[in-house]
C-alpha cells in the first residue's frame, strides 16, 4: 500500500508501484483532468505538483512520490489556499485560452509552478518555463497572456519593464508614447 497526499488529503494506493502516477490518478482515483498526450515525458499533458514543483505523472512511477504531496488540476484552487478558483485558472478564462482544451490542464498547471517560484516571471521567463508544454491548437499567445494576468493579479504586483501590455487575444499592444521620438 503507498500512501500520498492528494490535493491536501491522504489517499492509500494498492497498485504495482511502479505504475505511472498518470495511471493511478486516473484509472484507480477517476481524476481524469490530468491528460495522456505522449505517454514519453515529451508533451506535458500530464503535468501535476509534486510538493509544489511540476513533475510528469507518465513517467512518475507512483513509488516516486510515497508519503510525499501531490496535486491535479482538480485541486488547483485549494492548493493556492483561495476558494473557487486560483489565479491561473481565473486568467485562462478570461483569456479564452482554451481551444481543444486538451493540453489545458497541464499548461495551467506548470503555469501555476511557474508563478509559486517566480510571481513576476518576464516574458523569457514565461517561455523558457513553458516550452515544454505543447498545444497542438497553437494557444501559445493566450498562454503567455493569461500568466501575465495572473502574475499582475497578484498581491506582489510590479508591472514594471519586464511586461508587455497585452489585448485579450495575446497580442501586444504597441504604445507609440514610449518609444521615444
Ligand atoms: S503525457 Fe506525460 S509528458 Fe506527454
Ligand atoms: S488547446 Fe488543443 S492542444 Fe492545446
Amino acid at each position: 500500500m503507498i500512501k500520498i497526499t492528494l490535493n491536501n488529503k491522504p489517499v492509500e494506493l494498492d497498485v504495482d508501484p511502479q505504475m505511472p502516477l498518470l495511471y493511478a490518478l486516473r484509472d484507480e482515483l477517476k481524476l481524469t483532468g490530468t491528460k495522456f498526450g505522449c505517454g514519453a515525458g515529451q508533451c506535458g499533458a500530464c503535468t501535476v505538483h509534486l510538493n509544489g514543483t511540476a513533475i510528469r505523472s507518465c513517467i512518475t512511477p507512483v513509488s516516486a512520490v510515497a508519503e510525499q504531496a501531490i496535486t491535479t488540476i482538480e485541486g488547483l484552487a485549494d492548493s493556492t489556499g483561495r476558494l473557487g478558483e486560483s489565479a491561473v485558472q481565473v486568467a485562462w478564462r478570461e483569456f479564452k485560452v482554451p481551444q481543444c482544451g486538451y493540453c489545458q490542464s497541464g499548461q495551467m498547471m506548470s503555469a501555476a509552478a511557474l508563478l509559486k517560484a517566480t510571481p513576476q516571471p518576464t516574458d523569457e521567463q514565461i517561455i523558457e518555463h513553458m516550452q515544454g508544454n505543447i498545444c497542438r491548437c497553437g494557444t501559445y499567445q493566450r498562454i503567455k497572456a493569461a500568466i501575465k494576468s495572473a502574475a499582475a493579479h497578484s498581491p506582489n504586483s510590479d508591472l514594471s519593464a519586464s511586461h508587455s501590455p497585452v489585448n485579450k487575444n495575446g497580442v501586444e499592444i504597441f504604445d507609440a508614447s514610449k518609444q521615444g521620438a
